[in-house]
């Protein structure tokens, strides 16, 4: 199913996390442990093709020219709140980079996102930008939270999620064609309230324990 702009990572780790994930009754400390390591993982992925160059090291034995990150720098941006449980498992792996943060809730009538925070690095175009959020839905907070980053001068944008819709992603692709998609899995359907099917329910409120 992965194509150039979107990309199932069909990882048996990730896929066995993520059926853990999904199973009701899951305890709120192993949902966000889990979320934590399979977060890692997509990390692992969407890093896959950062460019490298070589600098000169020493070894305990010998000289060598070895390799390192090339390149722009990187930018995180979560998509509050549930974005923030896949913010700290790709910051396990990526230490360095810039965290920002959009604040958008759903009006739950029309679906619409609302924002009501916006806190972003400098120099957003000097830099690779990932957008995390958990669950890729209706696609209209991806859509709102890219615009905004692309209107602070971001250029370069990818987008991180666990589950996606096949509405979302759509949705995302019509708003930004040149944003690439990385999930775990594109599930069935969105219900008639914008829950993805079948899903695991509300990622903030399972990662939080707010249900
Ligand atoms: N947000 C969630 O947390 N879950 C869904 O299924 C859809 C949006």
């Amino acid at each position: 199913m992965s194509s150039p702009d979107l990309v199932v990572v069909d990882h048996p780790l990730v896929q066995h996390k993520l059926t853990l994930m999904r199973e009701q009754g899951r305890s709120t400390s192993e949902f966000r442990q889990l979320l934590r390591e399979i977060s890692q993982l997509l990390a692992y992925e969407i890093t896959r093709d950062l460019p490298l160059t070589t600098k000169s090291i020493e070894t305990p034995l010998t000289s060598m020219e070895a390799p390192v990150l090339d390149g722009k720098k990187l930018a995180l941006v979560s998509i509050l709140r549930a974005g923030n449980g896949l913010l700290d498992g790709v910051l396990d792996l990526i230490p360095a980079a810039r965290v920002g943060f959009v604040g958008l809730y759903r009006d739950e009538e029309t679906l619409q996102p609302v924002q009501y925070y916006l806190k972003l690095p400098h120099e957003l175009d000097r830099r690779r930008v990932i957008v995390v959020d958990p669950m890729l839905a209706t696609g209209n907070s991806a859509a709102a939270a890219i615009d905004l980053l692309k209107e602070a001068g971001a250029t370069e944008i990818s987008f991180l999620c666990l589950l996606a819709a096949p509405e979302g992603i759509e949705r995302l692709h019509q708003a930004h064609p040149d944003v690439q998609i990385v999930t775990a899995s594109v599930d069935s359907h969105l219900n008639d309230v914008g829950y993805i099917v079948p899903g695991l329910g509300d990622a903030g409120d399972r990662m939080f324990g707010t249900a």
